[in-house]
C-alpha cells in the first residue's frame, strides 16, 4: 500500500544519496555535489516554512521518491512542485502512481488550486510523466539552459483544480 507522509531528518541521508546520483542529478539546475552539512541545513531553513511541505512517498513502509511542494505566496494557491524518485526505481511506471497520489495530496489536503513545474527540455520521462496526469505546457524559454553540452530549453506546465477532476474521475471509471 502506497501513502504519502512529511518528509524527517531520518529520511535526510537517502535522499540525499537519490539527489547525488547522477540519474537524478543530471536533471536539476543545482548540479554540485550536497554534502551532508548543506542537507542539514537546507532542511533546518524549509521544514517550518508553512510554504514549503516536504513530503516523501512510501510503498510498503519503504521510501521511494521525494518531492517538495513550495506555494508561491499566502495570497495565491499556486504550488510549484519538485521531486525525484529513487533511482533504482527509473522507468518502471512507478512516476504515475507517485505524482496522482501527490496531486491528490496538492489538490485535497493543500487545497491548491493550481500545480506548476519547470522542466528542462531534455527530461523525457519527466515531460511525458506532466502530460500523462493532464499538464498542460504554458511557456517555454528558448535555450534557457545548458546541459549536457547543449542549450535546453526551459518549460513551464501547469494543471489547474478544475482540469485535474477531470483526469481523476477518467482515472476512477477506467479502473
Ligand atoms: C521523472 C521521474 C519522476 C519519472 O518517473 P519514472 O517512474 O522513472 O517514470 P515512468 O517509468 O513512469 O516513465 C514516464 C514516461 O517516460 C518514459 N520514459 C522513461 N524513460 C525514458 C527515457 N529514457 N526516454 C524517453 N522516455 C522515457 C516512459 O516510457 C513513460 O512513458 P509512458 O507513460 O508513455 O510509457 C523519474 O524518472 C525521476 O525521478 N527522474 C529524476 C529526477 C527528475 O527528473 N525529476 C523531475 C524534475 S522536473
Amino acid at each position: 500500500m502506497n501513502k504519502v507522509r512529511k518528509l524527517v531528518k531520518g529520511d535526510l541521508e537517502i535522499i540525499r544519496k537519490w539527489r547525488n546520483s547522477p540519474q537524478v542529478n543530471r536533471y536539476l539546475f543545482n548540479r554540485h555535489e550536497i554534502l551532508s552539512k548543506e542537507h542539514l541545513l537546507w532542511f533546518d531553513s524549509v521544514h517550518n516554512n508553512p510554504l514549503r511541505h516536504l513530503l516523501v512517498y512510501e510503498d510498503n513502509s519503504h521510501i521511494k521518491a521525494f518531492l517538495q511542494y513550495e506555494q508561491l505566496s499566502e495570497q495565491t494557491k499556486t504550488f510549484e512542485w519538485g521531486f525525484y524518485i529513487a533511482p533504482e526505481y527509473h522507468g518502471e511506471g512507478l512516476g504515475f502512481e507517485f505524482a496522482k497520489l501527490m496531486l491528490s495530496y496538492a489538490f485535497d489536503e493543500l487545497k491548491a488550486e493550481k500545480v506548476f513545474g519547470q522542466v528542462i527540455s531534455l527530461n523525457l520521462p519527466s515531460i511525458k510523466l506532466h502530460k500523462k496526469v493532464g499538464f498542460k505546457l504554458e511557456g517555454r524559454l528558448r535555450h534557457h539552459c545548458f546541459f549536457d553540452g547543449n542549450y535546453q530549453d526551459l518549460l513551464f506546465y501547469g494543471l489547474l483544480k478544475t482540469e485535474w477532476n477531470k483526469v481523476r474521475d477518467s482515472a476512477v471509471n477506467n479502473s
